[in-house]
């Protein structure tokens, strides 16, 4: 390993992320935009009752079949404020959330940028994983005024292994800032226990799906202030996340869309959980 990766595994290891700017070129980010933006355009909005809606709540997540078989294909989720009664209020380029969850097997632009060994490398190199499996694709837009929040959460939660293993890269295909809705991170908090737990619910179950408390060592109130830091990203920025490491966003009331896309790797040698909402 040269020095200038040390010097990062060791920046990751201390603080449970890790910002790298300009990983993408502006090309790289740009093709991955408008593939997102082909993807919307042949998307045809179903009608309101059929429609999947990302919660900002998530212990409310989405517990529908939608959401549940999204696991394994590539579906739109819309942003809460979106709708207005039945029709959207804006049209459908501005209206969605995000593109989850298996573009990185399915998509022609997206699974090989997802696949690449440029990448898997990093999760080796920086956060020490042994075997690499990527698990999971979000393209997030955080839209212009409705992107909504994302409440305070650890991305281990949603993955389960044994021992967590999670890590998310995630990549700023626009400028995130303050204003538009960047993440804010708890510098260390990766040390802590993981608080929660995501999974299917037990046959029978008419949940769905069920959030588990495991540890309820508290954190500190989620604030656009210390000991929160805020993730500010240039386009082309790759931030590495450590899957225990506690982080929120605020909602976009700003004019400025935040595109995002985010992959999480779970490690080979963890024990996968049985009930984790996506099969694998
Ligand atoms: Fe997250």
């Amino acid at each position: 390993m040269d020095e200038a990766t040390e010097e990062e595994a060791r920046t990751y290891e201390r603080d449970g992320f890790l910002v790298i700017p300009s990983f993408l070129s502006e090309g790289e980010c740009f093709a991955l935009m408008d593939r997102a933006k082909r993807l919307v355009d042949s998307f045809e909005v179903p009608s309101r009752d059929r429609a999947s809606v990302f919660s900002t709540n998530e212990q409310t997540r989405t517990s529908d079949d939608y959401f549940l078989a999204s696991g394994s294909r590539v579906s739109f989720f819309f942003e809460e404020e979106a709708w207005d009664q039945g029709t959207l209020r804006h049209d459908k380029s501005i209206s969605i959330n995000k593109i989850g969850h298996a573009l990185h097997e399915l998509d022609e632009v997206f699974a090989p940028f997802s696949k690449s060994t440029r990448l898997r490398d990093i999760t080796r190199s920086v956060a020490g994983m042994k075997t690499p499996e990527l698990v999971q694709s979000m393209y997030i837009f955080k839209n212009p005024l409705i992107g909504g929040d994302v409440s305070c959460h650890q991305d281990a939660s949603f993955l389960i292994t044994t021992p967590p293993s999670v890590v998310g890269l995630w990549f700023a295909l626009e400028d995130a800032t303050i204003e538009n809705g960047c993440m804010w991170a708890l510098p260390g908090g990766h040390r802590g226990p993981l608080r929660k737990r995501f999974s299917r619910a037990p046959e029978g179950d008419a949940r769905g799906t069920v959030m588990t408390t495991l540890d309820e060592t508290p954190l500190p109130a989620p604030m656009p202030s210390e000991p929160w830091i805020p993730l500010e990203a240039k386009r082309g920025t790759m931030i590495v996340l450590h899957g225990l490491l506690p982080h929120w966003s605020s909602s976009n009331r700003s004019t400025r869309s935040r595109h995002a896309y985010a992959l999480h790797f779970v490690d080979g040698e963890a024990a996968w959980a049985a009930d984790n909402w996506i099969a694998r």
